[in-house]
């Protein structure tokens, strides 16, 4: 009996370990909010200030922004033109999908294979962000958002990420100086990361999105960058919440698909899912400690012993039958 039980803490111990080992990045997110390298509202200079031209201007004037083709639909015509306009000194890219290939094929020869066989367009559209912000620099921008004001203070750092909500970083504007350390792991992981997961969703995030760059920036941040390779983090407050924020944020999410509806409610649900999942894999363990009692009770011939075997086996049995329905 003790051995058992001993067998029941060691499975559970190692099966603990095996998840949190394989989520491990993903716990670090919940902890790591970048605050160390929040971009304080402090040092940023009012929209007006005389102060934004003492500051160094490291990162090129350029805006990068994506789309399939030059007809831009009508509501983002508006975004796009605001932050064209408060730019006139700056080049304006828009990444077609023929222009990105193209540029991929002739600067980045390696990842043309991967590029090519990511099964959704937006997989494209955000790979190319990372490749464009590497060789060209710059600042890039989703077309849903608009610019509220002069993007010029935040040429000030070697590269910048923005802050999501509840966790995590964002792709939808980012700036950096060329061959930044931080661009080139993301660029160098692409490959790696490019696996297909159950949901749309979930592939896109994962393999080229928001939480495949959160997830290089945790193992970027672990490495301790220092100086010029520290990614400074643009709060939600500096993003869009104020006049004197940075962006404005324009609905027309063009890739959402009903699988979202799915996240966002796992995502506001998540305490009741990690508690199934806590009971699913605690009733597994329980299933195998019963075949351990089992096993070993049909050894032994007393009478509780006997009793209780048939207890679990009873139990057992019922859990397999469970189990073997859920596999049809
Ligand atoms: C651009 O792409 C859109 C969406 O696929 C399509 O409807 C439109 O005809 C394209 N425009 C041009 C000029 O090819």
């Amino acid at each position: 009996m003790r051995k058992g039980i001993l067998i029941f803490l060691i499975a559970t111990v190692v099966v603990l370990g095996f998840a949190v080992h394989n989520v491990w990045t993903l716990l670090q997110l919940l902890v790591v909010d970048g605050s160390e390298d929040a971009i304080s509202r402090a040092e940023l200079p009012a929209p007006k200030s005389g102060a934004i031209n003492e500051r160094p201007q490291l990162i090129p004037k350029i805006i990068h922004q994506t789309y399939i083709n030059e007809s831009i639909p009508e509501h983002w015509k508006g975004p796009q033109q605001s932050c064209i306009d408060l730019h006139p000194d700056y080049e304006y890219k828009l990444w077609t999908d023929k222009k990105a290939r193209e540029f991929i094929a002739a600067e980045y020869p390696w990842f043309l294979e991967t590029f090519d066989g990511y099964p959704y367009p937006i997989q494209r559209a955000d790979a190319i962000r990372y490749f464009v912000l590497h060789h060209f620099g710059g600042i890039y921008i989703d077309l849903d958002d608009g610019c509220n004001r002069k993007l010029d203070p935040l040429l000030a750092y070697p590269a910048w990420l923005r802050r999501t909500d509840p966790t995590g970083i964002s792709n939808d504007a980012m700036g950096s100086i060329p061959r930044h350390p931080f661009f080139l792991k993301a660029i160098d992981s692409l490959p790696n990361y490019n696996r297909k997961w159950p949901l749309p969703y979930i592939t896109v995030m994962a393999s080229t999105g928001p939480l495949f760059l959160s997830v290089i920036w945790v193992h970027y941040k672990n490495a301790m960058p220092e100086g010029n390779d520290v990614v400074r983090i643009l709060f939600p407050d500096e993003y869009n919440h104020h006049t004197w924020s940075f962006f404005t944020h324009h609905l027309g999410n063009s890739w959402h698909s009903n699988d979202v509806k799915l996240i966002f409610w796992m995502r506001e649900h998540w305490i009741l899912i990690t508690f199934i999942g806590f009971t699913v894999g605690f009733s597994l363990l329980y299933v195998i400690y019963s075949f351990c009692i089992r096993n070993r009770q049909n050894n032994g011939k007393s009478r509780f012993a006997f009793t209780r075997t048939n207890f679990y086996r009873r139990i057992s049995q019922k859990d397999i039958e469970l189990n073997d329905r859920h596999e049809v």
